[in-house]
């Protein structure tokens, strides 16, 4: 029978890191956690690596005694409740005095404090949870904790880490999480000598989110409040026009503490109902504000979930009050996503953008921002957004399919492939045709159909076209009009770093002019119809998300471009267009799908016809 014994605090807290401590991002979580319940007004968080060789974190807090600081590194020590009902009425963010324990069981730290009027401060050495050393220090008021090696005693948690680029994202998110309750205290993050975020002072939490997602931006957020029955709910939520792939930049925030939830969060995005295109998601932040006795805060060890004790009424109130901020009417005049084009799109957009606007108007009897519409008469306008969107003709278009079906696709003495498939496939003499649906373009030639499913096809050529420029730069940029003006949100500034390179081989030329700012000049020419800001914006979203080998990432790249750049059903085409489609499509190197697998044409032969006909 195996001895039953009590294990030793260092297990222990190791054992616990396993729960609270799971990457870099959590460490910086906690640190900035008791950063701020020590009152903190000015936050600075330096890491290097994603975290992985360095976190620091320096606040101007409280700070603690020498006797304070020796207590809090053990498990269970918590300045912050005291008694059994505390538990029910937290207004911190820590409580439960595990957090330092774990961060020095998995790394190797120096924390050092002093609180206001010491004459000086304190500081500990810690490595995998033991005490190495402790000694009088000169510091700062406040403190600062440096967390060096995380998980260098538990490689497998190591291993588990994905790459430091997408660590440093999740850095990035969980600071800005905290930011937005706490807008008057000042943030920094710094990334291997990078500043990705600089946060001064804000009125209040509104002012906050303005900042995160982008003062430039802001006109295109919608805000709305709601009291009553204990609850508190305020929005500041993305009108669809910008709303983006990723589901993490809506942050739910119960008490002012981030949390996960997909009750809540599904609750949202019903709200939003048709606004939103299919595989796109709102940004912004729900604040929550209940009763601490009526939400357990204590049911994940990362405190990342909550448990409400009525949980209905908050669905429903808040379903209720985005319904009605988004209706309120500010969303609706560039709620097809045309709002923002500049000096770059054909005419015949813009008039598009007219005639939608005009379009609600004339629906709302002149005044968009009439109060609440009802559910039908939304539905009644949004419903037919592919019919609304139908009304313009690519003009751009056919020069930019001829151009790709000019590329040469094979090497000098071997026949083109265009050559090569049009022999395949037995076409040879005049081609007719005629677009269907505004989705498809049926190509009727001598003894066959072919029947193109235009985005398909179309991705299919800037595919190949972004895979060649990737390696050699083939694709030029079309100098715009009017330079456009960019403010770029943290991660998606440390994005464009990271794929600066990329950017300039697709034909986009940016350049920086002051923190996190960029200025738009030129777009790639072959997608001179679409908006040049609103690509590269897609373009960064993708690009941000891409995981894999060097290789994988390089198709993926690609085919986000293609599929950010492609025609889409509902686009009218005509003549030459459709017939440069064909053409370039012919000369692909893999006509036949597009970069998803998805088929891009379908051919019915004659013998196909006599086939079904009972001819043969
Ligand atoms: N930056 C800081 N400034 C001042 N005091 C701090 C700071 N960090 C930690 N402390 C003190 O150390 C104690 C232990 O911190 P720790 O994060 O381990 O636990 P906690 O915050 O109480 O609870 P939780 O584990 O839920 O975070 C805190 O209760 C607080 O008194
Ligand atoms: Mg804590």
């Amino acid at each position: 029978m195996p001895k039953i014994r009590l294990l030793p605090d260092v297990l222990i807290n190791k054992i616990a890191a396993g729960e609270v401590i799971e990457r870099p991002a959590s460490v910086v979580k906690e640190l900035v956690e008791n950063a701020l319940d020590a009152g903190a007004t000015a936050v600075t968080v330096n890491i290097s690596e994603g975290g992985l060789a360095l976190i620091e974190v320096t606040d101007n807090g409280c700070g603690m005694t020498p006797d304070d600081l020796k207590l809090a590194i053990c498990r269970h020590a918590t300045s912050k409740i005291e008694k059994p009902e505390d538990l029910f009425n937290i207004n911190s963010f820590g409580f439960r005095g595990e957090a330092l324990p774990s961060i020095t069981s998995v790394s190797q730290c120096t924390i050092k404090s002093r609180i206001s009027g010491a004459a000086s401060g304190y500081l500990l050495e810690i490595s995998g949870g033991e005490l190495t050393e402790e000694s009088e220090t000169g510091c700062d008021h406040g403190t600062f904790i440096a967390v060096r090696n995380l998980f260098f005693n538990t490689p497998a948690r190591r291993k588990f880490l994905r790459s430091p680029s997408s660590e440093v994202r999740r850095v990035v998110e969980v600071v800005e999480s905290l930011a937005v309750s706490n807008p008057q205290t000042e943030f920094v993050v710094d990334s291997d000598n990078q500043r990705l975020l600089d946060l001064s002072f804000a009125a209040d939490k509104i002012e906050r989110a303005k900042q995160l997602f982008g003062i430039s931006l802001a006109d295109k957020f919608v805000r709305g409040e709601r009291s009553g029955d204990g609850l508190h709910l305020e929005v500041y939520l993305s009108k669809p026009e910008i709303c983006r792939r990723s589901r993490s930049r809506v942050m739910i925030l119960v008490n002012n503490r981030r949390i996960e939830s997909k009750a809540l969060f599904a609750s949202l995005t019903s709200a939003y109902g048709e606004f939103l295109t299919h595989g796109t998601y709102p940004q912004g932040a729900v604040f929550i504000t209940i009763e601490p006795s009526l939400v357990d805060v204590n049911v994940h060890p990362a405190k990342s979930e909550v448990r409400f004790a009525d949980e209905r009424i908050i669905f429903h109130t808040l379903y209720h009050l985005v319904r009605e901020s988004l209706l309120g009417g500010s969303a609706l005049p560039g709620a097809f996503g045309l709002g923002q084009s500049r000096g770059y799109g054909s005419t015949t957009q813009l008039d598009h953008q007219g005639a939608t606007r005009q379009s609600v108007r004339d629906f709302f009897g002149q005044s968009t921002s009439a109060a609440v519409q009802s559910e039908e008469s939304l539905a009644t306008i949004f419903g037919k957004p592919a019919a609304d969107t139908a009304d313009h003709t690519h003009s751009h278009f056919e020069e930019a399919v001829a151009h790709v079906a000019s590329v040469p696709t094979e090497e000098t003495g071997s026949p083109s492939a265009a050559y090569v498939t049009r022999k395949a496939l037995g076409i040879s003499g005049e081609i007719r045709f005629q677009q269907l649906a505004l989705m498809y373009v049926v190509a009727l030639t001598a003894d066959s159909v072919f029947i193109m499913d235009q985005h398909a096809a179309h991705e299919r050529i800037l595919y190949e076209m972004a895979m060649k420029s990737l390696a050699a730069r083939t694709i030029t940029g079309q100098q715009l009009l009017f330079p456009v003006p960019i403010h770029l949100e943290p991660n998606d500034f440390y994005t464009f770093n990271q794929e600066q390179e990329t950017f300039a081989a697709l034909g986009f030329s940016l350049e920086s002019f002051g923190p996190r700012q960029l200025q738009l000049t030129a777009a790639p020419a072959i997608l001179a119809g679409k908006n040049p800001e609103i690509l590269f914006r897609e373009l960064l979203d993708d690009f941000g998300g891409i995981t894999g080998d060097s290789q994988k990432r390089f198709q993926k790249k690609a085919a986000a471009f293609a599929c950010r750049g492609a025609l889409m059903a509902g686009d009218r085409m005509d003549e030459p267009g459709m017939r440069a489609l064909f053409g370039g499509l012919l000369a692909a190197e893999n006509p036949y799908v597009c970069p998803h697998g998805r088929p891009t044409m379908i051919r019915l032969s004659k013998d196909e016809l006599d086939v079904r006909f009972g001819r043969i």
